[in-house]
């Protein structure tokens, strides 16, 4: 007897397999500023996005031709990975861009553990944090937007 065929099952982050990721470069920044409209409007966030390009801390994610994505590591914080900024353009989300993104900052990332502030009411990125294997470790007071931030880590290397 033949079998009625059996659906495929994968999560909607898994099924997406163009996103390509590399170094942000200089000449990035108009398109970044499409991905994210508060680079327009944030003179500090434009900076900060200025300094990682020159310094090869802004990794893009792209699909086609396209920047879908992309994300800063540095060291910031308690010397400690630190991704301060971490945005993926509405129309791509859910695709699997952010994962793609934060597995790279993984890989590139020397440090011990690497840390990701997330805004309290900020359900997406706290799902993503959890699915990719980070843990709440505790939160700041208030951020600009006058929101408690909760602070997320992974260890990516055993413990010394
Ligand atoms: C949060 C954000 C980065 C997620 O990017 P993304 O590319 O859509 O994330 P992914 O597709 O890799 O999602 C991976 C998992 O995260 C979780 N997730 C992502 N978006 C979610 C949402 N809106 N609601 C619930 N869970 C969500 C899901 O578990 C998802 O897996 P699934 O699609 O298989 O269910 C994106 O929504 C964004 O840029 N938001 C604005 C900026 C921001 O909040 N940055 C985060 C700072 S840490």
């Amino acid at each position: 007897m033949k079998q009625a065929p059996q659906p495929i099952v994968v999560s909607t982050s898994e099924a997406f397999s163009a996103a390509t990721v590399r170094t942000g470069a200089k000449d990035d920044l108009p398109a970044l500023k499409f991905v994210d409209p508060l680079l327009r409007a944030d003179p500090d966030r434009a900076q900060l996005v200025r300094d990682a390009l020159r310094d090869g801390q802004c990794v893009v994610a792209t699909d086609g031709d396209d920047i879908v994505g992309y994300a800063i590591v540095n060291d910031g914080f308690l010397y400690e990975g630190f991704v301060p900024l971490l945005m993926v353009a509405i129309s791509s989300r859910r695709c699997g861009v952010a994962t793609r993104l934060l597995g790279e900052l993984e890989r590139r990332c020397a440090k011990q553990r690497l840390f990701v502030p997330v805004g309290a009411s900020n359900v997406p990125a706290q799902c993503l944090l959890e699915k990719c294997g980070y843990a709440p470790s505790g939160h700041t007071h208030v951020n600009d937007a006058g929101e408690s931030e909760n602070v997320y880590f992974k260890h990516l290397k055993p413990r010394r």
